[in-house]
């Protein structure tokens, strides 16, 4: 399968080498790869003079070596699902196959010395999505962004870079979405149309051009194909999707007593306690101030006694403490496990504790000793860690971060055994050193699953880690912020994260505080956290009324947390973040082909396939504003009543209809106790009843609210539990009911119980249906043939009956 196309003009032509897999094309010394690892999905690689090292932090082994067999064609080859063309000046042309054009070179490589820019054309109504936590508008579109994990205290929309590094995005264009994952771990550089809006281009300032082209066409085949790339995240154990108290910092012991104290006392549900660094010995990570803390196990106990989780920080620095009986220190010295400058000497720099030194965390073996420093807080019962600092951040530089020049010395499976200098180390920092916790803790507490948050990281980082958007503002432009934020950093396979509920620096005005403990009801980590010197945060400190608004959201995500807990388990398989942009679930709801979002700017969301949440999109606004509700019946979630206006429901005719709801608007009046949430029609949502926190066994059956759909549309939900805890799910000791729904012309509806996955007994015995938006009131309803009796209860029609073992309809008419 080799073909040549000899250069014979004075324009260069490639000499193009087709392979079993793809082609090699080189001219003028600039060698091109191209690589097919599925029908779907690319590799490219370019370089001069020797290809560089194929390796990868990011990537998963298995899918990097993945290979498909290719066809041949004239300039190029193709696969079932894309076809490549390689024309003069090695320019790269992807197109699917009816033959539109996906992705094409706009010019060739440019390279300054190691730096490289790589350019793409771009079309006028190309999106772009993802790159992690850079603030500012969901769409990337007409921006430029660097990735350069940064120490961002105060942060603000248009700061950039922040703490994260995740070179991937996804690229909509005419309703067709493909992804581009970067993977070059030195800083690099997005423009995507702001140079020149004819065009888009990345690069970096060294390090390898690799890159992946992941096709969709849809948004959701490409967030699984990255997830697939990547790694997905890890499943969270249940009670991290529970509300979370933090502080910098609860101290003495007796503080943070009281708020536990306090939470319980007023029956505000919550799961966790985080202690930041002033819980400890002059901030030294892995100690425990004995002053302030004097019996911390016992304290960890009672704590747990009361259902509450303790998360404690653990920065990534060691403070520089010589003969101090300072274990961390002196074991990582003996071991000689850290970051070195370029004499060999081993780097000081300053952060909290003072002098401190770096693990390199290149190095498996140093991992596996930073591991090792978790084992007395495990011991102690300690719930999760919290890794701060990693980007890694050094105080008293301007550039917050330690000298270019600082050595790693990689030592990993996979890569060659080498000394590499901070420019390429520093933004997989943090991913390593959530690698070596998540490790550690595991291995310290076999078949649990470890509970770690970070806050710099880089692609592949959500199978090791959470993440938050760190230190945010009390303002209302930060609550705001934190939709779009969050919802690119779930497209960036990090979907679970969390912004500092009530912002951390500044102190919140009473109505942002409630507002923002509102939305984040709605969000995938629900953690109150605030600076030092801040006005206290929690629940109550604004008096009763503002704590009873805030409270009553609390409460109902715990009601959600079946469907909360269903999605997670959805994104541990296969990536699907919770908080979803509109575009995602309906990639063709606009006839253009552009996001729906952008009707909005971003402000609406999707938590998974069924709720959508609609905050005001100026939060501190009191005048109306418009909700643009996405194709098909929509209900209010907290009334049951159709959302859609009257007439465009009862149109007869399913094409006048479907227009009309394509256009389907609302106006929303703000105020300080609802945050607007929609349930799709169709939707199968599980809720259970009210608990103080996840530990307690809910009392009651499972609710299961079908939102019934139009005749003949798809109606379909799940409900997956596990112990919430260990990681026997994976050898199946899981509990999965898929629930689907039709309705007939008659009014009939008609619930499908699929037979049960899994080998584990949920807590629930009984399931209620409670049914929404059948035309009539049902007065028969049967399970399996035999009849069975309706309730109905101020307007709510529901059925209650054992928990299915086999496959059972349910009919209510
Ligand atoms: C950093 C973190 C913040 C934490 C503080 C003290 O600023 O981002 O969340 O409270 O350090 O540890």
């Amino acid at each position: 399968m080799v073909s040549l196309t000899l250069a014979c003009s004075a324009v260069a032509q490639p000499i193009i080498r087709n392979t079993a897999n793809g082609l090699e094309a080189t001219e003028n010394g600039v060698h091109l790869q191209i690589t097919a690892l599925q029908d779907d999905k690319l590799r490219i690689r370019e370089w001069r003079v020797s290809a560089p090292e194929d390796a990868s932090w990011a990537v998963l082994p298995g899918s990097r070596t993945s290979l498909v067999d290719v066809t041949e064609d004239q300039s190029g080859f193709h696969t079932d699902k894309l076809a490549i063309e390689v024309k003069d000046g090695l320019h790269l042309v992807i197109r699917d196959k009816q033959g539109h054009i996906l992705q094409e070179d706009s010019g060739p490589v440019q390279w300054r010395g190691d730096a490289f820019h790589v350019y793409k054309t771009r079309g006028e109504n190309e999106h772009f999505f993802g790159l992690g936590d850079k603030p500012g508008p969901l769409d990337r579109s007409g921006q430029t962004f660097t990735l350069w994990n940064t120490d961002s205290f105060g942060w603000q929309e248009s700061t950039d870079p922040i703490y994260k590094s995740i070179p991937f995005f996804i690229d909509v264009k005419d309703g067709r979405s493909f992804g581009v994952f970067f993977d070059n771990t030195w800083r690099t550089s997005f423009d995507f149309g702001h140079e020149n809006d004819q065009e888009y281009n990345f690069g970096s300032q060294g390090g390898p051009i690799d890159y992946y082209f992941l096709y969709g066409p849809d948004p959701k085949d490409v967030i699984k194909g990255y997830a697939w790339l990547t790694g997905t995240a890890s499943l969270p154990p249940l009670w991290s999707f529970g509300f979370q108290q933090s502080r910098y910092t609860y101290t003495p012991e007796s503080q943070l007593m009281d708020v536990a104290a306090h939470l319980r006392r007023d029956k505000i549900p919550a799961d966790a306690l985080w202690l930041d660094i002033d819980f400890q010995k002059n901030n030294m990570p892995f100690t425990v101030d004995e002053q302030r803390f004097p019996k911390f196990p016992e304290m960890v106990n009672k704590l747990a006694d009361d259902h509450f989780h303790l998360v404690v920080i653990a920065d990534t620095h060691i403070a520089e403490k010589p003969n101090t009986d300072y274990l961390p220190y002196d074991t990582g010295m003996a071991g000689d496990h850290f970051v070195k400058n370029p004499d060999g000497t081993t780097y000081v720099g300053t952060v909290w504790p003072g002098p401190s030194v770096f693990p390199d965390y290149t190095q498996a073996r140093t991992r596996q000793w930073f591991g090792t420093l978790y084992k007395d807080f495990v011991a102690d019962g300690v719930a999760g860690f919290w890794n701060d600092m990693n980007e890694p951040a050094v105080f008293r530089y301007p550039s917050k971060t330690m000298p270019l020049e600082t050595q790693h010395h990689i030592d990993e499976p996979g890569f060659l055994k080498r000394t590499a200098s901070q420019r390429e180390i520093h933004n997989i920092y943090g991913l390593l050193n959530s690698k070596a916790t998540y490790d550690g803790v595991l291995k310290l507490r076999p078949n649990e699953r470890p509970y770690v948050m970070t806050r710099a990281t880089y692609a592949g980082g959500q199978r090791y880690a959470v993440t938050w958007t760190g230190d945010n503002s009390s303002t209302w432009n930060h609550l705001r912020m934190t939709i779009p934020q969050l919802t690119n950093l779930g497209l960036s396979g990090f979907s679970f994260a969390g912004a500092d509920v009530g912002g951390f620096a500044g102190s919140p005005p009473a109505d942002l505080l409630t507002k923002w403990l509102e939305v984040a009801a709605f969000q995938p980590i629900d953690r109150d956290h605030s600076a030092k010197g801040t006005r206290m945060h929690e629940p109550w400190v604004d008096g009763p009324e503002q704590e009873a608004l805030r409270k009553r959201y609390i409460e109902e995500r715990y009601r959600l947390l079946p469907y909360l807990y269903t999605v997670a388990e959805e994104t541990s398989r296969n990536g699907m973040p919770m908080m979803r942009p509109l575009f995602v679930e309906f990639p063709h709801a606009t006839a253009d082909g552009n996001p729906m979002d952008l009707l909005t700017g971003g402000a609406e969301y999707m938590l998974g396939p069924s709720l959508l949440i609609a905050p005001n999109p100026s939060p501190e606004e009191v005048a109306e504003y418009e909700l643009h509700l996405p194709p098909g019946i929509w209900y209010d979630y907290w009334t049951g009543k159709p959302a859609g206006s009257a007439d465009t429901l009862k149109a007869r005719d399913a094409e006048v209809r479907d227009a009309l709801l394509q256009q389907q608007r609302i106006m929303l009046k703000p105020d300080l106790a609802t945050v607007p949430v929609f349930v799709r029609g169709g939707a199968i949502l599980p809720l259970q009843p009210l608990v103080q926190s996840t530990d307690e066994t809910p009392q009651g059956p499972l609710t299961l609210r079908v939102y019934v759909p139009r005749a003949g549309e798809v109606c379909q939900g799940d409900v997956y539990t596990d112990d919430g805890h260990s990681l026997n799910y994976r050898s199946g000791q899981f509990y999965r009911l898929h629930i689907s729904c039709t309705t007939k012309q008659d009014d009939t509806l008609s619930i499908e119980f699929k037979a049960p996955e899994g080998i584990y007994q949920p807590w629930f015995k009984q399931i209620r249906v409670e049914v929404t938006g059948q035309a009539h009131v049902p007065s028969h309803a049967t399970i399996n043939g035999r009849t069975t009796t309706i309730q109905s209860n101020h307007g709510v029609v529901s059925v209650t009956i054992p928990l299915p073992n086999a496959e059972s309809r349910l009919t209510m008419q």
